[in-house]
């Protein structure tokens, strides 16, 4: 059976973790292939209100595995801490594996991701601060510290001595930190990795013969396009390796790309970013911004604050002109819509057709950060349907104008809207076509 690759369609925090969520009944499988910490995915369901940064959103569904893929930068404090707050909660991480070959977050990742952004200046990316990304860059340089080197106490303790003389010069040289000491992380990371050692396992053959036997595989993206690397707004990106978009589910994971089948696309049925680079329909104040924020007229609780820092998202209108490019990077199949009902108090709801810039209209976002500032939204506006749409389930029962709404993102995107999600919750969402082949 072919796999399912979740992605995300934006700059992230699109609802890909309540996707999975949703789907993952339907899939034996559930594995993160890219990203680190970075992420932040929020689950609601029965137990409460989950944000995972590492480990799977199928963990809630007590018979599937979840696989940490070959393709994600590993921060063993902060899983162990995600796998301890799981275990208080009543979740079994029973069926939880790491693969062997994932890369670990080292303490001068974390230091080094700060000091970094405070010597760009005016070059700061706004990082998450997690470690994630200086931990890709030494899996780039082939400085990288894997999960199987922390169970080899032999092969750590080599590897660990040569890294940090190597970091200690780094760290006090460029960014005028004190060293740190080998003692002590040898210590701590040869603890951790005892405490993690029950869940290692080569994944990679794992996925495989499970690909081999026809079992369904969920990959569950994390990111979004436009924070990709290669497809992303550079250099305002994440540096996962590999990418976020689709088609590193294969290589995160260990499977080839035809094992691919499908891809579901989620996006917010707005926008939102965390931290800097461009945003073209950005809404810097006033009562949209206030509103599309703090969520009015949708679901309580939902505000849009970052899940991993806590930080505010800029906020603004759906972007049709990056929908439609990131629709394509991806191949997406399948569209998730999500946040429906943040929207229900608007009068009139823009979205983005076009840009202008410097007079001429554009169908592409400029690629260098002056040009894609002077890019100027071009908008067509529809009606809302200012009414609370949170307990619908049949497409059939949603306002008009909440139809025509989807019908409009549909064409941008050029795929199928199947689910549009209308709150946080597992059910609260309106499934048009299970993709799974499954009757409704
Ligand atoms: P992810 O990183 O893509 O998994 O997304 P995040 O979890 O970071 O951010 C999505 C936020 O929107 C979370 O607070 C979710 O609980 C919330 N959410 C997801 N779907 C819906 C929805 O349909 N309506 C509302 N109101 N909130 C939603
Ligand atoms: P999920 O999976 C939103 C953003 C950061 C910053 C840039 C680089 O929850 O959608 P990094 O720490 O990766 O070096 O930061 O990328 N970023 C995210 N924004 N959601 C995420 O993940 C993100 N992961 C990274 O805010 O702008
Ligand atoms: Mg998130």
């Amino acid at each position: 059976m072919p796999a399912t690759v979740v992605i995300g369609g934006q700059w992230g925090d699109e609802g890909k973790g309540r996707v999975v969520d949703y789907h993952a009944r339907h899939c034996s499988i559930i594995a993160r292939y890219s990203a680190g910490t970075n992420a932040g995915h929020t689950i609601v369901n029965e137990l409460g209100k989950f944000a995972l940064h590492l480990v799977p959103a199928g963990i809630f569904h007590g018979d599937k595995t979840c696989i940490i893929g070959n393709g994600v930068v590993i921060d063993p404090d902060a899983l162990l801490a995600e796998i301890a707050m799981l275990c208080e909660r009543g979740v079994s991480t029973a069926r939880l594996l790491i693969s062997q070959h994932a890369h670990v977050i080292m303490p001068w990742h974390r230091l080094i991701d700060r000091a970094d952004e405070a010597l760009r200046g005016e070059l700061a990316i706004g990082t998450t601060g997690t470690g994630t990304g200086p931990a890709f860059h030494d899996k780039v340089a082939r400085l990288g510290i894997r999960v199987a080197d922390l169970l080899d106490h032999d092969t750590f303790a080599w590897k660990l001595k040569h890294t940090l003389e190597y970091k200690n010069r780094l760290l006090t040289a460029l960014y005028g930190l004190p060293p740190l000491d080998y003692q002590t992380i040898l210590r701590e990371y040869i603890s951790h990795g005892e405490q993690l050692r029950p869940y290692v396992a080569d994944t990679i053959a794992y996925v495989q013969e499970a690909d081999a036997r026809g079992e369904m595989i969920l990959l569950e993206g994390a990111q979004g396009s436009l924070l990709d690397l290669d497809t992303g707004t550079y250099p305002y990106v994440t540096s996962s390796v590999p990418a976020s978009v689709a088609a590193g589910g294969a290589i995160g994971i260990g499977l080839g790309p035809t094992a691919i089948a499908r891809v579901v696309g989620v996006y917010k049925s707005y926008q939102t970013r965390v931290g800097n680079g461009p945003m073209p329909t950005e809404i810097i104040e006033g009562p949209a911004m206030e509103m599309l924020r703090e969520g009015v007229g949708g679901v309580a609780g939902t505000a849009e604050y970052g899940t991993t820092t806590g930080r505010a998202r800029r906020v603004g209108w759906f972007d049709g002109v990056l929908a439609r490019y990131t629709a394509r990077i991806n191949g997406v199949t399948s569209v998730a819509l999500t946040r429906l009902d943040s929207l229900s108090a608007f009068e009139h709801i823009k979205v983005c057709v076009a840009y202008e810039v410097d007079g001429r209209r554009v169908n592409t976002l400029p690629a260098t950060l002056t040009e894609a500032q002077r890019a100027r939204p071009v908008y067509e506006q529809l009606p809302g349907w200012r009414q609370d749409v949170t307990d619908v389930r049949h497409l059939g029962d949603l306002p008009t104008h909440a139809r025509q709404y989807v019908r409009r993102i549909e064409q941008f995107i050029g795929a199928p809207v199947d689910m549009i999600s209308v709150g946080p919750e597992r059910e609260q969402a309106i499934v048009t076509r299970d993709i799974f082949g499954v009757s409704l």
